[in-house]
């Protein structure tokens, strides 16, 4: 209970923050939604697992927005580890920053590929470890970012089962897609495939200082700082991007 009052004013900070920032919603709304919704499916159910301060919903509002702990502006309250779905009955899941805080996020990969429509998809936005990015989340971030987990492995369980539903590990993206051991956790996930996999992210998030209440990005800025990052991504790309752009596809 005290863990569930502590969550709920950690999305209540997030909220005002966002309300705070308008260059931090630039960067939410034109780099992470934007690339979230441009791999959407057209018609039927779309769903957001972790969906929290419920901000993705303020730009996609006919999503159906779920998370671990009520809140009144999300849709319903649900475990992603356990979707309460029926087979083949999704068209679309997002999710952004929320699989890295899953006890057994193998779990809702096996999740997603049940609920998912064939030809259905999962898309994601999560941290990405890069030389940079592993320097940031390692030293100057409040998460862990722990490189030796084996979260694919069946008895993962991250640090336990009632863990805080804030609590995260970094690495988790990397360390299931990354190049190690991606082709293993894809056997274990059959039908399953990578439709993209893009690292992206580094000057207008930095800037604008994230959910910290410091920011260095006024939004007249935020254009030019924009253009930079687009123009320079090729460059940067495997050495300091800090987020990754993953969508897995249902096979048809
Ligand atoms: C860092 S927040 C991200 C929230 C939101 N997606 C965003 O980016 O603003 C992680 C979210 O994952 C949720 N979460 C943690 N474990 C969960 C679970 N087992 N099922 C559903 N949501 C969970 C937390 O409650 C929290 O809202």
């Amino acid at each position: 209970m005290a863990q569930d009052t502590q969550a709920h004013e950690q999305l209540l900070r997030h909220r005002r923050v966002w309300e705070r920032k308008p260059a931090l919603r630039r960067v939410y709304q034109e780099e992470f939604f934007a690339r979230l919704l441009s791999f959407r499916k057209p018609g039927g159910l779309s769903i957001e697992v972790g969906a929290g301060p419920g901000l993705f919903k303020q730009t996609a509002p006919d999503v159906f927005s779920t998370d671990l702990i009520w809140c009144p502006w999300l849709d319903a309250v649900a475990d992603a580890q356990k979707l309460p779905f029926r087979d083949a009955s999704v068209a679309n899941i997002f999710g952004l920053d929320m699989l890295h805080h899953l006890a057994t996020p193998m779990t809702l990969l096996r999740e997603a590929n049940r609920v998912l429509v064939p030809g259905g998809r999962f898309m994601l936005v999560e941290p990405w470890i890069t030389p940079f990015s592993y320097f940031i989340f390692r030293f100057l971030h409040q998460e862990r970012c722990d490189l030796s987990e084996a979260p694919w492995q069946e008895n993962h369980d991250g640090t336990a089962k009632d863990k805080p539903a804030f609590d995260g590990n970094q690495a988790i993206p990397y360390l299931l897609f990354g190049p190690k051991h991606r082709s293993e956790v894809l056997a274990s996930l059959p039908g399953f495939r990578v439709l993209a996999l893009e690292p992206f992210c580094l000057f207008a998030y930095l800037l604008s200082g994230g959910f910290n209440h410091l920011s260095l990005l006024p939004e007249f800025f935020y254009p030019a700082i924009s253009k930079f990052e687009h123009a320079t991504l090729p460059l940067w790309r495997r050495i300091a991007a800090l987020r990754v752009l993953l969508v897995l596809e249902k096979a048809s």
